[in-house]
């Protein structure tokens, strides 16, 4: 008799993986390619009597599940057919469509045709960065930056040089002089990736006077702008603010993405970008996926057709604004004399600089022992910078847990205050500075 069933075969061994024989055939872009030193600790920090202030997951736990779950069967069961087959490169229409109504919370008045949908706003900044850049080329970005995107320009062996900032973004001088003397250098300037909202790591807002000057600057020296906005719509103070793709459709590429406003397992952000770009845009996006995920574009679709997501996201800031409440108030109590700390009005991140002397990644392993975790400062530099600084995210833990985990974050680097009086580690001297790695940056 035929065996049902899957037939049994040898348990496959699993090979040592340090013992590579494609060592050499490896492309030259894949070799900058590290793991994360903290990859191993955040592990460790994802169990639950760590409290994370370390990821940047949104909390999706008040979607109305149930009724999404309804409207999902509706949707395989009457559009099924569609929704699962094959679909455009350049996304859908009816999300397009759709993708300019969201954009318009935003100032931005822009065709359906100029959007390009995409596997996240992740894939989105792959693309433009396929598109832009040779190896070799200089991505300006503000310094501190999110590390997503300093992984994407690495891996297409970009040089990336930091822009200062201040509370309020990126300076304009600094830009100008950074064009300057890169320009004079003989170097090949492609565009500055900003994210002028409540910016990760940061959460610091480019007011709209500061946009406009950024603009002025790029427009004088013929730079592009990739405008990265995921979190623009998360404002837990006032109304979004204005986009800069909404002050010059002409030198901004913008990104928006659904992952913080709905929820970021469909993986659908986008690209809206001046047309010859876009073009580009979706010649490349059909050579990585043929098509962006046609699925979730349905999904989508159907939630923003059949459920209220502006009240959700309404919803969203109320929680959100809870949250960042709760860590603003932690830190007050909890943070020893000389720590600073950034007041975001929106999204996900507050950026705490350390009194002097300490250093956030030599700190982590004690900080995840003593249950807290954070993200060390320099995973946000491209150039090593950062060791007095670390992202807290107030995104995720309900509030009772943030003030817990600053609680704990105090204590951690109050002992290690201690321990630098022990050693003799005193701040301003040689063997001070010595682990040091560079100046803070110019954020409260
Ligand atoms: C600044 C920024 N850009 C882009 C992304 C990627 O978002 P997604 O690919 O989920 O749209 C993130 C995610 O955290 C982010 O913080």
């Amino acid at each position: 008799m035929r065996q049902s069933g899957p037939v049994s075969l040898p348990e496959p061994s699993r090979r040592d993986t340090r013992l590579d024989q494609y060592v050499d055939a490896y492309a030259e872009r894949t070799h900058g390619l590290q793991v994360s030193a903290v990859r191993a600790l955040f592990a460790v920090a994802n169990r639950p009597e760590v409290v994370s202030l370390a990821g940047g997951m949104p909390n999706i736990a008040d979607l109305p599940r149930e009724a999404l779950g309804e409207a999902m069967s509706r949707l395989v069961a009457e559009r099924g057919v569609q929704a699962m087959q094959y679909g455009s490169g350049q996304g859908e229409l009816f999300m397009r469509e759709q993708i300019v109504e969201v954009m318009a919370e935003e100032h931005i008045h822009a065709h359906p045709d100029d959007v390009v949908v995409s596997c996240g706003s992740q894939q989105a900044l792959d693309l433009v960065t396929r598109v832009f850049i040779d190896p070799g080329d200089v991505i300006l970005a503000e310094g501190p930056s999110y590390v997503g995107a300093l992984g994407t320009f690495h891996a297409y062996q970009a040089k990336v040089v930091h822009v200062a900032m201040d509370d309020h973004g990126i300076l304009p001088d600094a830009l100008r002089q950074a064009l300057v003397s890169l320009r004079a250098a003989g170097e090949r300037v492609k565009f500055l990736y900003t994210i002028p909202n409540f910016q990760n790591p940061t959460g610091v807002t480019q007011p709209v006077e500061r946009r406009r000057a950024i603009l002025e600057v790029a427009k004088e020296y013929d730079l592009l702008i990739i405008e990265d906005n995921p979190y623009g719509l998360l404002t837990l103070e006032g109304e979004p603010m204005p986009a800069m793709r909404s002050m010059d459709a002409d030198n901004v590429v913008y990104l928006g993405s659904f992952s913080k406003t709905f929820a970021p397992g469909f993986r659908i952000g986008w690209a809206l970008a001046p047309h010859a770009v876009r073009e580009k845009l979706v010649l490349t996006q059909e050579a990585a996926t043929l098509a962006p995920p046609v699925f979730s574009q349905y999904a989508i679709s159907t939630y923003l057709n059949e459920f209220d997501w502006r009240g959700q996201i309404v919803a969203f800031r109320d929680m959100y604004r809870e949250r960042r409440d709760a860590m603003l108030a932690g830190l007050a109590e909890h943070m020893p004399p000389g720590s600073t700390w950034t007041v975001p009005n929106g999204g996900f991140f507050v950026w705490l600089t350390l009194p002097e002397g300490i250093d956030s990644q030599a700190m982590l392993p004690r900080a995840v022992s003593a249950r807290v975790a954070f993200t060390p400062g320099t995973a946000f530099y491209a150039d090593g910078l950062g060791s007095r600084n670390l992202r807290l995210s107030f995104c995720f833990p309900p509030p009772e847990r943030i003030l817990e985990g600053t609680r704990r974050l105090g204590e951690v680097i109050a002992a290690e205050m201690e321990m630098n009086r022990t050693f003799g580690i005193i701040p301003g001297t040689a063997r001070h500075n010595d682990l040091q790695t560079g100046p803070a940056p110019d954020i409260s």
